[in-house]
């Protein structure tokens, strides 16, 4: 797991950063405390799936009470607090704030690896929850100029208006992406790379500060503008960025790279959908069916991809049932050509909905928007219900 300290002594939390490593975990933000700083600050900054919090002597009642105006926000966060001595109305004050576990402060090591231990437990329970856990999504375009880029923004634009899902956009075609000119004026003052030269001090509020706000509900970190500027994203780095995102958001939709490299090998690990996108052309049939086979070889189940047909056209000689045959996967979706409402939608830089609301690519969007929902629990029937019929 990857939890964030904040910490008064730089021995201790070397020595639990060191622990933490052996076990398999980093401690992704280590934040010194400083009388001056007050806690709500530090705690608004938080970036790890977890926090470990030293307490002075005297004030843990005070930082007991913030970690719970903090919990309240951050549901479900696992909290270790580092506290000495640990008197009975400390142990109550921090059960009742959510805190899963109390270790005399400085903790013995072996101590300290077993709590970690229950903590990253309880964290894989609650991430298990598809209701909480927000989704990843990425786009893959089997060819240049399949409609990747269009859908996926309008993707985005949708979920974040129609189904009111925080949604940020991760624009990871880093030679030429220009996803923020579909859906605005762009350019944005700060992309990609910017937040990949601060990553290790990526946390919500940077995140926050480098995004366009394109619509409500709705942000976007755009591709460096210059292709020279292009530089190499490590994965690493890029699963910093997709932890984040999905820390802050409900929703994060990326556009990646045709090229399948360690870095869209990051990405669509880390999706759990990826939409393949392509056309009914023989050249792009003979990319899909390459590129499946490529995501095979990189360990992505084939239950992860959605083929989606864009621009699909009725023909006798290429329907749905031969591209079947040939990328041997199952269409998802097609999607209609409709020349006249896309061009105008790119070339306005405008989200296709405002261009035509009643537009039938509209209609697919929404339907792999509603795939992944998830499933309503069923009202359980009682006699009553079923006699009232509701
Ligand atoms: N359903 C569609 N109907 C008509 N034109 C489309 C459709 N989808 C995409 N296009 C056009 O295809 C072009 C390429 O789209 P883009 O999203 O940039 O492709 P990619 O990201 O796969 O390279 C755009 O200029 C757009 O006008
Ligand atoms: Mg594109």
């Amino acid at each position: 797991m990857k939890p964030s300290i904040l910490y008064w002594s730089d021995a201790l939390s070397a020595r639990l950063s060191e622990r933490a490593a052996a076990d398999g975990h980093t401690l992704v933000q280590q934040i010194l405390r400083d009388e001056a700083v007050p806690i709500d600050t530090l705690l608004d900054q938080l970036a790890g799936d977890a926090l470990i919090l030293e307490c002075k002597e005297g004030q843990e009642l005070e930082d007991i009470a913030a970690l719970e105006r903090c919990t309240a926000v951050q549901a479900g966060l696992p909290v270790m607090l580092l506290a000495a001595p640990r008197s009975e109305a400390l142990l109550l004050a921090a059960l009742q704030a959510g805190v899963r576990e109390v270790l005399l402060n400085p903790p013995e090591l072996d101590a300290f690896s077993h709590a970690l231990h229950r903590l990253g437990k309880l964290k894989k329970s609650s991430n298990a929850d598809p209701q909480k856990r927000a989704k990843a999504v990425a786009f893959v375009s089997c060819k240049g100029g399949s409609g990747a880029t269009f859908l996926a923004t309008n993707f985005a634009h949708l979920v974040a208006q129609a189904h009111k899902k925080n949604t940020i956009f991760l624009d990871l075609d880093l030679q030429c992406g220009d996803a923020v000119y579909y859906v605005s004026a762009g350019p944005n003052k700060s992309n990609i790379t910017e937040i990949t030269r601060q990553i290790e001090r990526l946390d919500n509020k940077l995140l926050a500060s480098s995004v366009l706000h394109v619509a409500p509900n709705f942000d976007l970190l755009s591709a460096p503008e210059e292709p020279e500027a292009s530089y190499a994203m490590s994965p690493g780095q890029l699963e910093r960025l997709v932890d984040v995102s999905a820390s802050h958001y409900d929703m994060v939709v990326m556009d990646l790279e045709r090229v399948v490299n360690p870095l869209t090998a990051q990405a669509l690990d880390m999706a759990d959908v990826v939409y393949l996108v392509m056309e009914n052309l023989l050249p792009f049939l003979r990319d899909a069916k390459r590129l499946v086979e490529k995501f095979r070889e990189m360990g992505i189940e084939d239950r992860k991809i959605r083929l989606v047909v864009n621009r699909y056209e009725r023909n006798d000689i290429i329907d749905v049932a031969q591209i079947e045959r040939v990328v041997g996967l199952k269409v998802s979706y097609t999607i209609p050509s409709i020349f006249q409402d896309v061009a105008q939608a790119i070339n306005t830089g405008t989200p296709l909905v405002q261009v035509n609301p009643r537009s039938p690519i509209l209609d697919v969007l929404k339907e792999m928007a509603g795939e992944l929902e998830p499933e309503k629990p069923r009202k359980s029937e009682t006699w009553l219900s079923r006699l009232l019929g509701v």
